[in-house]
């Protein structure tokens, strides 16, 4: 069996480079020239961590190729992934609009029996909408099925994730075509969950809305805990070791980012919505993280007994959405930022992998590539990233580059027994009434 992928994004490379890395071959489409030619060359601007190795591993091989040729990289696959973005409309719609034109496109390329499988995020409905356009596009004989195969790796641990798939849901009504699939993923995973196109399409996205959901949560409960002197990493440890709680996803801090949560909330909502539900706890879910996003400027504020930031310089350590990425879409620094300067502040910004991402928003940040020249002569510090950086830095040095040693920490990541050894005026989410 050959392999084709439509969209050179990290979903649709990191599953082309894991197939092609378990011996099948593969060939990857995207329209963009240049990526195709950077890929083509083992170049990746995506920071994924094993990913660029593997690239190149396979490239050598000669298991992978890319191609700007639409209808090579239909022509080439029995079963062909479709990995390409579905951005955030005006109105809160998933815009499907390029899955849908591929459609047309796939339908008059079409050359043999082929399974299509969507791995985008779209809402129920969609590979019903795209099983009818191929089929009104194709005028051979033969036949091409849709399938929902939505994908649920994480940033920053794609490849782990995809050769340790915790499932794969098949969503198809053909049971010879789920077996086939669930034979191509036997080596990735060991539960299938078979289903039909609309329930495979929601099982994506009920689980960024409960994922979304339980980070709300655990961050209203951390503003509960600062009312009450409790401490939320106990909290989640006492609450998540119930196995009907589990213990990830408890992490409090300044809120969910990234370019996956945030937008399939707005999108689940609207959905519903659409279908006559309100989506009552989710529209709250994405209402508290609105709110927690902003948290360390309050904090900020409240340390300094201050009501603008005019003359103060802000270190911001941490600029990507989470860590081991340079991922910046819907990063809790860009609105932190953005209110920095809105407050009158400087800010004096660290990040291991995602500067050049932000320079391209923020020209007039200082950018330092050293967390000891970020903090040096600020007037505060904030931790929005727990990059291990930032985790491991020698704070023990810093009343040496403060004045007055303040740190709002966003992440909960720094011990509160060393803060107070340091004599650092330390705030963070859910255990600052302690101190
Ligand atoms: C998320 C899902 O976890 C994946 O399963 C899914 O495949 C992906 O979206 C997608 O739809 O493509 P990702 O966006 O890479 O993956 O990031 P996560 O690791 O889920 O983190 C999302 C946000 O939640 C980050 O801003 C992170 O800092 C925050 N978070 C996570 C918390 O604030 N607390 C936690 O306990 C966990």
């Amino acid at each position: 069996m050959r392999l084709s992928v439509i969209g050179c994004g990290c979903v649709g490379v990191v599953t082309a480079v894991c197939f092609a890395e378990i011996g099948y071959d593969v060939i990857c489409f995207d329209h963009n020239e240049e990526k195709i030619n950077d890929l083509q060359k083992g170049r990746i601007n995506i920071y994924e961590p094993g990913l660029k190795e593997l690239l190149k591993e396979n490239l050598q091989k000669g298991r992978i190729k890319f191609t700007i040729s639409l209808e090579e990289c239909v022509n080439f696959g029995d079963v062909i992934f479709i990995t390409v973005g579905t951005p955030l409309l005006l109105d809160g719609n998933l815009d499907v609009s390029q899955i849908e034109l591929l459609a047309k496109q796939i339908g008059h390329f079409v050359n043999g029996e082929k399974i299509i499988a969507i791995k985008s995020t779209v809402p129920a409905g969609t590979s019903r909408l795209i099983q009818e356009v191929i089929d009104s596009n194709n005028k051979t004989y033969h036949k091409c099925s849709v399938i929902s195969c939505p994908e649920f790796l994480r940033e920053g641990l794609a490849i782990s994730d995809t050769f340790n798939m915790e499932r794969v849901v098949i969503g198809t009504d053909d049971p010879c075509i789920a077996n086939l699939i669930e034979k191509l993923y036997s080596s990735f995973s060991k539960n299938f969950v078979h289903t039909n196109w609309e329930t495979a399409e929601l099982i994506k996205l009920a689980s960024n809305a409960f994922l979304a959901t339980k980070i709300s949560f655990i961050n209203e409960i951390a503003n509960i805990c600062d009312k009450c002197g409790a401490d939320v990493t106990k909290v989640a440890l006492g609450m998540g070791l119930d196995s009907r709680i589990g213990v990830s996803y408890l992490k409090a801090g300044i809120g969910y980012g990234g370019s996956c949560l945030p937008k399939d909330t707005v999108a689940s909502v609207k959905s519903a919505e659409d279908m006559g539900y309100d989506f009552e706890i989710l529209r709250s879910a994405i209402n508290v993280n609105k709110k927690q996003l902003l948290k360390p400027i309050e904090l900020l504020l409240d340390a300094l007994r201050v009501k603008d930031l005019s003359g103060k310089v802000i270190a911001v350590l941490g600029l990507s959405f989470k860590p081991d990425t340079n991922d910046i879409r819907n990063s809790p620094s860009l609105p932190i930022i953005k209110r920095i300067f809105e407050l009158g502040g400087t800010v004096n910004a660290y990040d291991p992998v995602a500067i050049p991402e932000v320079k391209k928003i923020f020209p007039v940040v200082n950018y330092y590539s050293e967390i000891d020249d970020a903090i040096s002569g600020a007037d505060a510090v904030l931790i929005l990233t727990e990059w291990d950086h930032i985790k491991k830095f020698d704070y023990g040095k810093i009343s040496a580059l403060m004045d007055n040693p303040l740190i709002i920490d966003g992440r909960n990541i720094l011990s509160l027994e060393e803060m107070e050894k340091y004599k650092v005026n330390y705030y963070s989410i859910g255990r600052t009434a302690l101190f």
